[in-house]
């Protein structure tokens, strides 16, 4: 099953082209025009092949061509010419398409062409997945319109000095995030440093952070320069923000403020130029309310704050991060032919990840190891994802009303069910009251 988008404006030849390919199990998208055809694409719908009329109104078949060659270079296009017109065949294979068909047009040529075009479509995502697997590039694509606006926010917070604060819930990605702000920055050819500030002994943090002279403490045999110091003109990553001793967030808080600080025992004060980059996964607020966080650190902190959205908040995205996982997880056990059942495609839809994505990534390695033969089946996952309490209990959902809990549940399942009629019968509601549920709460 694939997705085809099918742009044409004469409507008899979308119907056509629509129920031919509805009769290979294919999922269809219509548009009547280029315009509506970039905003389709825009939308964040991923299409495994494109078919094109060549002349249309405002954005006609070629130019749409070009904005997908841009936008994503990896999509089959293939242009519908009238025949007779060579000269447009000639200019849209040179211009990139994947292959043309002349009007009046014959199904069994058409679905020659579409086969071809998917296959070569699932031989290029498979070749783009494992280049990212190799290189190791975080998989900062989403469908999510919320979490778009992060990654926006964060692409445009990378370029200047400002301090950013990251929250989220655990696993969410912020560790992966800050790596990312680095390396979109213009200090991407020098220093990450990661300092966690949960796993530090209070005593050695001052001296971990700033370094020390030699005799300022038992044990402190020669000049150390500290993590910070390591990080000059590059950026310090400080996790787990929350746990910094008090004492110290005094220290931080100055040099925030102008980049100076001195070496425990020391008395030369030393200037660098570090961008500073923190993260936590606790309630900052409620940490200040408590005596455990000073308020004038947070906003020092908080001059770009970046709220990393937790995965059940973005449900859209959970398919592709676990192929993500589950090529590279394949790579590394030698399990090439590995894939999901449909069973288990579903169940990781409906579930709420409360661990977030780092749950996502461990859920898809155990069952990679514990799954036999060529599908990974209901039974390889934990029993935790079918028990409803466990899966809600690290994270009680705090900010959720019924109104909001149906809400989710609603976009779920819309997600889910193959048809809208399907939703509504899962939902145990009328196709009519699904309507004005997905309208009341914006679902698109
Ligand atoms: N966008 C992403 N693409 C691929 N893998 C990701 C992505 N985001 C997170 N991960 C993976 O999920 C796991 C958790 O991510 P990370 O350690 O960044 O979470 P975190 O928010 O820092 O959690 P914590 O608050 O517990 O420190 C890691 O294994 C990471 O590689
Ligand atoms: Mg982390």
């Amino acid at each position: 099953m694939a997705n085809v988008l099918v742009v044409d404006d004469e409507d008899n030849i979308r119907e056509l082209l629509g129920r031919f390919f509805a009769s290979y199990n294919h999922e269809v998208s219509q548009a009547a025009n280029g315009a509506r055809a970039l905003e389709l694409i825009k939308g964040g719908k991923a299409f495994d092949v494109v078919l094109t009329d060549w002349r249309m109104d405002e954005v006609d078949g070629l130019e749409l061509l070009k904005a997908i060659k841009t936008d994503s270079p990896d999509t089959p296009v293939v242009l519908m010419t009238a025949y007779g017109t060579i000269d447009n065949a000639v200019t849209a294979m040179k211009t990139g398409a994947f292959d043309y068909l002349t009007k009046p047009l014959k199904l069994p040529q058409v679905q020659l062409v579409l086969d071809r075009a998917l296959e070569v479509s699932s031989l290029r995502s498979q070749n783009r997945a494992l280049r990212d697997v190799i290189s190791g590039t975080p998989l900062l694509v989403t469908k999510s319109r919320k979490f778009q606006a992060v990654i926006e926010d964060a692409h445009l917070a990378a370029s200047s000095d400002s301090t950013i604060l990251l929250t989220g819930e655990s696993g969410t990605g912020k560790n992966v995030f800050a790596r990312q702000i680095h390396d979109w920055s213009n200090r991407r050819q020098n220093p990450f440093v990661t300092i966690n500030c949960a796993n530090i002994s209070e005593h050695l943090v001052d001296s971990e952070l700033f370094g020390h002279v030699q005799g300022a403490f038992t044990g402190a045999a020669k000049n150390k320069r500290g993590r910070v110091e390591a990080a000059d003109r590059g950026t310090a990553f400080l996790d787990e923000i929350s746990e910094l001793p008090v004492s110290l967030q005094i220290k931080l808080l100055r040099f925030l403020q102008d980049g100076r600080f001195e070496r425990v025992g020391g008395l030369q004060t030393i200037q660098v130029d570090v961008r500073i980059i923190a993260a936590s996964n606790r309630d900052l607020i409620k940490e200040i309310a408590e005596g455990r966080f000073r308020a004038d650190l947070y906003y020092r902190l908080n001059v770009i704050s970046l709220r990393v959205p937790p995965l059940r908040d973005r449900p859209e995205d959970v398919v592709a991060l676990a192929e993500r996982f589950l090529t590279e997880a394949k790579t590394r056990n030698r399990r090439s032919r590995l894939r999901y059942s449909q069973d288990v495609i579903r169940i990781m839809m409906m579930y709420t990840w409360p661990g977030n994505i780092r749950e996502l990534r461990n859920v898809v390695e155990r069952a990679v190891v514990l799954s036999r033969g060529d599908t990974i089946a209901k039974e390889d996952l934990p029993d935790s994802m079918f028990d409803p309490e466990l899966a809600n209990s690290e994270h009680p959902p705090v900010d959720y009303s019924l109104d909001k809990m149906e809400e989710e549940h609603i976009k779920r399942v819309l997600l889910y069910a193959p048809t809208f009629e399907e939703a509504a019968q899962m939902l145990g509601i009328t196709t009519a009251t699904l309507w004005r549920k997905r309208k009341l709460y914006h679902i698109e």
